[in-house]
């Protein structure tokens, strides 16, 4: 079964590699555009997520040399689409409501200023009011009693 190879591909590597793996397709970020059940989703009143303009650019640009581009589904947060998420070797930033070409424009430059090799990973002035914490301390959460027993 493919689970089973991919384990055993894992394994030899990791014993090759003294118990630890490492890519060899590194960037210095990613950034992530939500396009999934809500964000991009025009016919249900949310702005649009530029998708073949931005992959088109990252294509003629060579951008994934610099920051890797995923297109994704669903990320979560659909209450703030559009959603995207920026990851670097540093931190994650998440970022909603996002909207128009102003907004997707300057995640492009910024991603052009990181294959140029321009310094900062730090995410554009324009969205940083977009910035927002994605997750929950567990400690947040209440067990549930219909599940403990
Ligand atoms: S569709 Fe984008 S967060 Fe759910």
């Amino acid at each position: 079964m493919a689970h089973e190879a991919t384990a055993t591909i894992g394994e030899t590597l990791g014993a090759a590699t003294g118990g630890e793996i490492a890519t060899r397709i590194k960037s210095v970020a990613q950034v992530m555009f939500c396009n999934g059940c809500c964000c991009g989703r025009t016919d249900r009143g949310y702005p649009a997520v530029p998708v073949e303009r931005i992959k088109a650019i990252w294509k003629a640009e060579k951008l994934n040399r610099g920051v890797q581009l995923t297109i994704s589904g669903c990320l979560g947060p659909c209450d703030l689409a559009n959603v995207a998420v920026i990851v670097t070797a540093e931190t994650t930033t998440w970022l909603g409501l996002i909207e128009g070409d102003g907004d997707y424009d300057a995640l492009v430059d910024w991603a052009r200023r990181i294959r140029r090799g321009e310094g900062s990973t730090a995410i554009p002035d324009r969205l940083a009011s977009r910035r927002f914490d994605r997750f929950a301390s567990a400690k947040a959460i209440e067990p549930d009693e219909a599940v403990v027993k």
